[in-house]
């Protein structure tokens, strides 16, 4: 008999539903009891889409009448940190979207309550998860291009994040809603802490949204040093009308590795006009559908096999120092030491 781990997914919204879809379908080892949403209509409308599960308007309910093993909290940025403490003290573990939380002190909480409880928490990094980055970092592992001297790594996407996510008191904006991954790649691939970040950034794609949210940026650029001297660069921005992009180059002392492509496929259609006509990347949803199912996976069986999962609570909030780093330079217009007091 497969042991199956139960599972809730709070926040029904555009995490949530790939969550809740790979959780029910693709992942043998997890048993999907509860959806939660506040929006309970939202609930119930994914829960019909997998065949059934219960539906409740708040995690607290939902901990009250299910037996719950894990919670994925797939809810905006500003409730991660009360959520996860409600998980973790119910005695469930947790898996928390990135970015980690609002603030360092937020991520600290969450480290420490999930270590108090002795269950396991692994922050939204799918990218890790990912075959083909796996692979980078594997092959970055044996050496194959020698010392790694500098990472770049970029996203931009089609669509923008939701109002939350710009307004500074639900979420920490644009760089941190898209980049994180980047920051976070970046740093596992250079295998050394960030000890400066440079940020440039501006609203040059809807400079009209700058009178509703003033610290809004779309187009932004981060300079990375890091403790082993090697540099990182991020680059972002949204929305980007050709789709969903996001690639990486690594450059060692003994070569190159890129990973990443713009054509979302190997569909090429050329045409007696001299024209060649292809496809990208509909969204990170197609771009990374692998990887969310492999990150869900590895969690789970994190939690039967009793280890630490890949992505802790400590990447978490190490990604997300960088991400303020970027936010304070941005603000300051001048380089931020970490770490941050
Ligand atoms: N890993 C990735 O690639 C990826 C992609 C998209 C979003 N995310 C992350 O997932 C999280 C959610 O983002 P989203 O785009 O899905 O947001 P969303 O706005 O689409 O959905 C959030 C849902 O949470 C619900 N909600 C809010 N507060 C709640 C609460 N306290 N209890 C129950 N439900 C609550 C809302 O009603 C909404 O349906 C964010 O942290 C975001 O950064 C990660």
């Amino acid at each position: 008999m497969v042991r199956r781990v139960k599972v809730c997914v709070v926040g029904a919204g555009r995490a949530g539903e790939v969550h809740v879809l790979n959780l029910s379908r693709r992942i043998p080892i997890a048993e999907l009891v509860a959806i939660v949403d506040m929006d309970l209509g939202l609930a119930k409308q994914l829960s019909e889409k997998i065949g059934g599960v219960h539906c409740y308007q708040t995690l607290s309910e939902a901990l009250k009448n299910e037996e719950i093993e894990a919670v994925f909290i797939t809810t905006p940025t500003f409730t991660h940190c009360p959520l996860t403490i409600e998980a973790a003290e119910a005695g469930a573990h947790v898996f928390c979207e990135k970015p980690m939380a609002l603030s360092l002190e937020e991520a600290d909480k969450m480290i420490s309550v999930t270590k108090k409880n002795n269950v396991k928490l692994q922050i939204g990094f799918m990218r890790r998860f990912d075959p083909e980055i796996r692979k980078v970092k594997t092959l970055i592992m044996e050496g194959l291009v020698g010392r790694i001297v500098l990472v770049k790594s970029l996203t931009r996407g089609p669509g923008l994040p939701p109002k939350w996510a710009l307004d500074p008191k639900t979420g920490i904006g644009m760089i941190a809603e898209v980049s994180s991954h980047d920051f976070d790649t970046i740093r596992w691939f250079m295998g050394s802490e960030a000890k400066m970040v440079y940020a440039e950034a501006d609203a040059l794609i809807n400079p009209d949204f700058k009178k509703e949210y003033p610290t809004y940026h779309d187009v932004y650029v981060s300079v990375i040093r890091f403790e082993n001297n090697g540099i990182g660069v991020v680059d972002g921005g949204c929305p980007v009308g050709y789709g969903y992009d996001a690639r990486i180059e690594v450059l060692g002392t003994e070569g190159l590795i890129t990973v990443g492509d713009i054509r979302g496929g190997s569909l090429l259609v050329c045409k007696s006009d001299k024209k060649a006509i292809t496809e990208t990347f509909p969204s990170w949803r197609d771009r990374f559908r692998e990887g969310y199912i492999n990150e869900a996976e590895s969690f789970l069986k994190a939690i039967i096999e009793d280890k630490e999962p890949e992505v802790t609570g400590e990447d978490g909030r190490k990604a997300l120092e960088m991400v303020l780093a970027a936010i304070e330079s941005i603000r300051t217009n001048k380089p931020v030491t970490l770490p941050l007091k």
